[in-house]
C-alpha cells in the first residue's frame, strides 16, 4: 500500500528528556517498519516540553514544537498523547485531559500510577481511550503484558523484581569493586540511571512505585502505597555484603509480593538471594522480574530498566498496540486497563510487616567478652528465633567484633522485640543490621 493511501495515527509528545528523544528517535528512524507493521502510518505529529531548547531534539516540521501543552491537547491531529513529564503534576492534569477528550495515553509515569492508578484508568474508561504504560515497570521487559495477557490464564502466586537500576548498579559496584555507597552512587547518576532525585532510587520509593502497580495487575486489588513495607539499601555495608557471600548469597534490592490465603504480601528491602538464584546473576544497572504463577511455573524477564532506547521501546510498543486497536474500532477494550475488569477488583489487604515470616541475617556490633554470644542467643531464643549459624569477624584488640547470625524461619514480630532489646545491652556498640533471607520461592499459604 503506499504511503499517501494509509490511514494515519499522530502521536503527540509531552516532555522531551532522555526517554522523549528515544520515543522520537525510534518512531523517525522505524517509520517503514512500523508501517508494514501497521498497514497504518504511525509518526509525530508534534511535541512539547517547556524547555525551547528541546527543540533541536526532535526530528518535526516547523511549527509543531510547543511549550504549552494546551496547544499539543487541542490539536485535532493527535489521537495519542505520550506522557513522559513525570511526577504528580501538571502529568495527571494533562494525562486526565487528554483521556476525556477520548484520547489514548501511553506513559512511563510509575508514581503518577502508584498514587492514581485507579482514578486514571476510570477516566480513561469513560472516555474510550486506551491507557497503557509498559515503560512504567521494567523499562524495556515486558513485565505489564506479561501480567495482563500472556499471564492471564494463571493464578500468581509470587513475583520477586530487581526493579531499579541505581540500585542494582550500586550494590554491584559495593559487591565487585569494593566501592562506597557514595562512590556508587556519584556513579551510577553520571551514567544516568538515577532519579532527579536519587533518594526515590537508593530509599526504595521508585521499586514501591513498581512494585503497587505490579501488584495491582497481578491480584485485581488496588494497593495503598503507604501499605508497603519500605526499605532502602544507604545502610548496607561492604561488610554485610562480603558475609552474604560467605554464607552462599547476593544482597539485592527486591521488590517481593505473594499471595497469602484472605491478604497479599507486599515489600521492599534488601534481601540476601542465593547465588543460584536466577535473580542473584543480574548485575549492573540490569532489571529482572520473577513471576511464578501456578499453571506457568517459573517465568524470569531480564533487560535494561532504563535508558533512552530501551525505555523507548517499551513506550513505541505501547504506541502500536493503540494503533492497532484505533485501527480495529472498539478493541480498546480487549484487554481491561488493569488486568482485572472494573466491577471484578477487590480490595486484599496487604499483610503489615510485622506479620511476615521468614529468615534473617542480622549483624551485631559488640564488645568481644565472654558471655557475649550466650545473651545474644538467649534473647533470641526466648522470641523464638532460632540461629542457623553464627560467625565472628574482628578481634578484641581492634575494638568491637562483628557477629553475623543466620536464623531459621521466624516472625518479624518477635525478630523487632528482639532487635530492640539486644540493642539496649551495654555490649552493643551500633544498631544491629537486618537483612531479610528468600531463598524458599513462596508457596501459597
Ligand atoms: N531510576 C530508575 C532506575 C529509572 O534506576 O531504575 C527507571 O525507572
Amino acid at each position: 500500500m503506499d504511503e499517501s493511501d494509509m490511514d494515519r495515527i499522530g502521536v503527540g509528545l509531552l516532555g522531551c528528556g532522555t526517554v522523549g528523544t528515544g520515543v522520537a528517535k525510534i518512531l523517525a528512524e522505524n517509520r517503514e517498519i512500523l508501517q508494514s507493521r501497521l498497514g497504518a502510518d504511525l509518526y509525530l505529529a508534534a511535541a512539547c516540553d517547556k524547555e525551547p531548547a528541546r527543540e533541536k531534539e526532535i526530528p518535526l516540521p516547523r511549527g509543531r514544537f510547543f511549550t504549552d501543552a494546551e496547544e499539543l491537547l487541542n490539536d485535532p491531529d493527535i489521537s495519542v498523547v505520550v506522557e513522559l513529564i513525570g511526577g504528580i503534576e501538571p502529568a495527571k492534569t494533562f494525562i486526565t485531559q487528554a483521556l476525556a477528550a477520548g484520547k489514548s495515553v501511553v506513559t512511563a509515569n510509575k508514581a503518577l500510577l502508584a498514587h492514581h492508578g485507579g482514578e486514571i484508568a476510570a477516566a480513561a474508561q469513560k472516555g474510550g481511550g486506551d491507557l497503557l504504560f509498559e515503560a512504567a515497570v521494567g523499562g524495556v521487559m515486558p513485565v505489564i503484558k506479561t501480567l495482563r495477557e500472556s499471564l492471564a490464564g494463571n493464578r500468581i502466586l509470587s513475583m520477586y523484581g530487581i526493579l531499579n537500576g541505581t540500585c542494582n548498579y550500586i550494590l554491584s559496584k559495593i559487591t565487585f569493586e569494593g566501592k562506597t555507597f557514595d562512590q556508587a552512587l556519584s556513579e551510577a547518576q553520571a551514567a544516568g540511571y538515577a532519579e532527579a532525585d536519587p533518594g526515590l532510587d537508593v530509599d526504595g520509593m521508585d521499586t514501591a512505585h513498581k512494585l503497587a502497580i505490579t501488584a495491582s495487575l497481578a491480584w485485581g486489588t488496588p494497593v495503598d502505597l503507604d501499605h508497603i513495607y519500605v526499605e532502602g539499601i544507604r545502610r548496607i555495608t561492604p561488610l554485610d555484603i562480603r558475609m552474604a557471600g560467605e554464607f552462599g548469597y547476593r544482597v539485592k534490592l527486591l521488590a517481593i509480593a505473594k499471595r497469602r490465603r484472605n491478604s497479599i504480601e507486599c515489600r521492599v528491602h534488601p534481601t540476601m538471594v542465593p547465588m543460584d538464584n536466577l535473580l542473584s546473576s543480574v548485575n549492573g544497572a540490569m532489571n529482572a522480574f520473577m513471576i511464578h504463577g501456578d499453571a506457568a511455573g517459573e517465568i524470569v524477564l531480564y533487560g535494561q530498566g532504563a535508558g533512552r532506547m530501551p525505555t523507548g521501546s517499551a513506550v513505541v510498543s505501547d504506541l502500536v498496540d493503540v494503533a492497532r486497536n484505533r485501527l480495529c474500532r472498539g478493541a480498546g477494550c480487549r484487554v481491561p486497563i488493569l488486568s482485572t475488569t472494573p466491577e471484578q477488583m477487590r480490595r486484599l489487604p496487604v499483610l503489615p510487616i510485622s506479620d511476615i515470616v521468614t529468615r534473617y541475617y542480622v549483624r551485631f556490633s559488640a564488645a568481644d567478652r565472654p558471655g557475649v554470644l550466650s545473651k545474644l542467643s538467649g534473647i533470641l531464643g526466648a522470641h523464638d528465633i532460632s540461629i542457623s549459624s553464627v560467625h565472628q569477624k574482628g578481634r578484641r584488640a581492634t575494638g568491637p567484633v562483628s557477629i553475623v547470625m543466620l536464623t531459621h524461619e521466624a516472625p518479624e514480630s518477635g525478630m523487632q522485640q528482639a532487635l530492640e532489646q539486644i540493642a539496649g545491652l551495654d555490649v552493643i556498640t551500633d544498631k544491629p543490621m537486618l537483612i531479610r533471607i528468600e531463598d524458599d520461592n513462596a508457596q501459597e499459604e
